[in-house]
């Protein structure tokens, strides 16, 4: 059965945390099915991990919808939440019809938006038409060109703005809220504050539950480890050791063996080539 939204909200009634983690394909999300982790954020952070960019921005919807179709056929256990790109929130209208097509398009049980006090009238309006929307302050991505890429609500002035914003979205409707790059300080206040769940990432021990990033949790890049990451496996020295093994197999001769091949009887080969078996040396044309 898939973890509810209802059931999430009851883990932090009940003092128990939860997890989340992101993925973007059919494989990755059979894996995350398989464990004990408790939802799925199809993030635009694909734009980033998946499709190379260096932000968040160029994601489109049909790219999420895309992504989270492969990971809705994948996973049948695990909560699915999917970004609203930034792509689509340049009006309310084109957020309500995006958040909408997404959520009809994908089989997802959420949708997630980044902003404060400023997006309540479309959380509104998007909880009223029946979709779940989890919230994301702090560091929000799709924001890198104004705010920086930094711990936000250092100073008084920015941790009143974001418990502000906090109490407004959960007014607002929303189910919980992603707090990214927060001081942890802050985020436990913020979360004993609120009756929904505070996600945290970079945000300290005081949230309810804790969101991940598939590549940084699985060490797919182990030059690059944020702080607010812990490669719990580092895959990434896993998979160029196969691909290492394979090449120098095949150059060896050690892979293919018979047993990775299939046969066929002689008689039928010589008579299909229809040449007695000389066909290597025929002269004939050549591509
Ligand atoms: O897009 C994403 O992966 C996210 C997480 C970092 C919370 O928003």
């Amino acid at each position: 059965m898939r973890t509810s939204i209802a059931s999430l909200r009851r883990r932090k009634a009940a003092g128990e945390k939860f997890t989340v983690v992101t993925a973007y394909d059919y494989t990755s999300a059979r894996l995350v099915d398989a464990s004990a982790v408790d939802a799925i954020l199809v993030g635009d952070s694909l734009g980033m991990v998946m499709q190379g960019h260096d932000s968040t921005l160029p994601v489109t919807v049909e790219q999420m919808i895309y992504h989270a179709q492969m990971v809705r056929r994948g996973a049948q256990r695990a909560l699915i939440v999917v970004d609203l790109p930034f792509t689509a929130t340049a009006s309310t209208d084109d957020a309500v019809r995006a958040a909408t097509k997404i959520m009809a398009e994908t089989g997802a049980q959420s949708v997630k938006i980044e902003g404060g006090a400023r997006i309540a009238p479309l959380v509104r309006q998007l909880v009223a038409n029946g979709i779940p929307v989890m919230g994301h302050l702090g560091f929000t991505p799709q924001s890198v060109n104004t705010i920086g890429l930094r711990v936000q609500g250092r100073d008084e002035a920015g941790a009143g703005e974001l418990l502000a914003d906090a109490l407004a979205l959960q007014e607002a409707g929303v189910w919980s809220v992603v707090l990214e790059l927060v001081p942890a300080e802050l985020a436990a206040a913020v979360s004993t504050r609120l009756e929904i769940p505070t996600v945290g990432i970079g945000a300290g021990a005081g949230c309810d539950a804790q969101v991940q990033v598939w590549h940084d949790l699985l060490g797919l890049y182990e030059e690059f480890v944020p702080k607010h990451a812990r490669q719990f496996r580092v895959l990434g020295a896993e998979v160029r050791g196969a691909l290492d093994e394979y090449s120098a197999a095949v150059s060896d001769g050690s892979f293919p063996t018979e047993a990775n091949a299939s046969s066929m009887d002689a008689a039928t080969l010589e008579r299909a080539l229809g040449d007695g078996g000389a066909g290597a040396d025929a002269e004939g044309p050549t591509a």
